[in-house]
């Protein structure tokens, strides 16, 4: 059974934590967001880890760069169901696999399938997927095609989301790491973590 997630979380990774109730859909404190996302990376391939520090200073800032925003969530903390309109929405300036209502676009997944190409995993089978250099193309053609309407800080906004997704629910192929696209789609429109993970997130 998955939780209601609030349309105004555009996080497809948030929505997950969420989703899976690791995370309430309202507010959670920036210490209990931080280290909630550590235990999830930690669940991943290799145990990757991203720094709390890092992952706290975002929630700081991600319902206003204002000197009373940053107090507020420093104080009650993040505003999950507030992000949307938030410093660091895009307005669009993404993969476009969620809209505005966060629902899940087709068509934008099949664009991005166009980014992928078959790994191989260490049993030898072959799936779809994308590495860092698919992920880069990936986002470079994200922020091209939204010449006009985008800020220059979109571009750098996103070295924070699609590579990072990558440490976290990456898998370790033959030629280095990737994300599953079957995994991938479970996470953005199911908000489901692998099983393989979430089996490591029940044991403890
Ligand atoms: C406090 C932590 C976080 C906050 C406040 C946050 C917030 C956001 C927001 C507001 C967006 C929407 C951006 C847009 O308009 O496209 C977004 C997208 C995204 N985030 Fe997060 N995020 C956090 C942590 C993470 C983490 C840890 C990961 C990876 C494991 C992640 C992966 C992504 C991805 C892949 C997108 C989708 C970008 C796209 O569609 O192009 N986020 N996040």
């Amino acid at each position: 059974m998955t939780r209601p997630v609030s349309p105004r979380n555009p996080c497809p990774f948030l929505r997950a934590l969420v989703a899976q109730g690791l995370l309430p859909d309202s507010t959670a404190p920036l210490g209990l967001v931080a280290q909630t996302v550590e235990r999830v990376a930690r669940a991943g391939e290799g145990q990757p880890a991203l720094g709390s520090a890092a992952v706290r200073a975002i929630a700081l800032i991600a319902n206003g760069l204002g000197p009373s925003a940053m107090l507020r969530n420093a104080g009650e903390g993040l505003h999950l169901d507030r992000l949307r309109d938030g410093p660091l929405d895009k307005h669009g300036v993404g993969s476009g696999l969620l809209d505005a209502q966060a629902r899940f676009v087709v068509d934008e997944w099949t664009r991005l399938e166009g980014f992928a190409s078959d790994k191989t995993v260490s049993d030898g089978s072959v799936e779809r997927g994308l590495d860092l250099n698919e992920l880069t193309r990936m986002m470079d053609a994200n922020f091209e095609r939204a010449a006009g309407r985008r800020r220059r800080v979109d571009r750098a906004l996103m070295n924070g989301e699609w590579p990072v997704l990558l440490k976290v629910l990456g898998k370790q192929g033959a030629k280095g790491r990737f994300l599953s696209l079957a995994e991938l789609r479970d996470l953005v429109e199911h908000r489901r973590l692998p099983a393989r993970m979430q089996a490591r997130l029940s044991a403890g």
